[in-house]
């Protein structure tokens, strides 16, 4: 009777720890919002959770000097949020830690005329663009990601569809203009600095 207890006793201890190495062997999630093969969804309640980085208001005005454009691709109200610990971590060190998402949420302008003068606040959503951070190059092959970054952009019409199918065709030109800080437009965040 107590040999058969404790060769039970030796198989369950087996059992458990074999559980432990394979779990210490599991891949780490990046993400809530990212898959094992690199899909990025868009996360959810981050305007109410997360820490509120900045506003950029793009007029239909075009560039001019140096950036000059043709057109002004961007216009409406933009809206760039994080995660706090995020914030907290770039205080710190000014980098972003991986698993740090980046949302910019894109309004249409509304004009009003109000007791404080005429005015500009944001009206109904037309998109949104996602940015995840990750540092160790996770999704090799994988044309969403690549430059630190995982990219994406999604329509209020499926707010779970990434629309952009190469980060290098849709994004990365743009993008470049700030590449000496992680590819971020961070003269835009008076909350990392103020
Ligand atoms: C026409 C140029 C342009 C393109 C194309 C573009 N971006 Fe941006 N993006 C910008 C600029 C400029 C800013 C900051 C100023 C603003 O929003 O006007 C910005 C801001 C962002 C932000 C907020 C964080 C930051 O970098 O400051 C995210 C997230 C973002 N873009 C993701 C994307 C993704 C993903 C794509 C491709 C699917 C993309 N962008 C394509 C120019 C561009």
């Amino acid at each position: 009777m107590i040999r058969i207890a404790s060769l039970l006793l030796g198989v369950i201890l087996c059992i458990l720890v074999a559980s432990f190495v394979t779990a210490d062997k599991g891949p780490s999630p990046l993400s809530l919002y990212v898959n094992e093969k690199g899909i990025i969804t868009l996360p959810d309640g981050f305007r109410q959770k997360w820490t509120h980085l900045g506003t950029w208001i793009v007029t239909s005005q075009t560039a001019t000097g140096p950036k000059t454009s043709e057109k002004a691709p961007g216009i409406g109200v933009h809206e760039v949020y994080t995660q706090p610990e995020s914030v907290k971590s770039h205080n710190r060190d000014g980098k972003w830690p991986d698993g740090t998402v980046l949302v910019m949420e894109i309004r249409n302008i509304q004009w009003d005329d109000m007791p404080t003068g005429h005015v500009m606040c944001s009206g109904d959503v037309t998109g949104w663009f996602v940015m995840v951070k990750d540092s160790e190059n996770r999704f090799k092959g994988n044309p969403n990601w690549g430059d630190g970054w995982g990219w994406a952009a999604f329509k209020p019409s499926d707010p779970q569809k990434n629309i952009s199918a190469n980060y290098k065709e849709d994004c990365a030109d743009c993008h470049r203009a700030a590449r000496t800080t992680d590819w971020i437009f961070i003269v835009g965040y008076r909350t990392l600095r103020d």
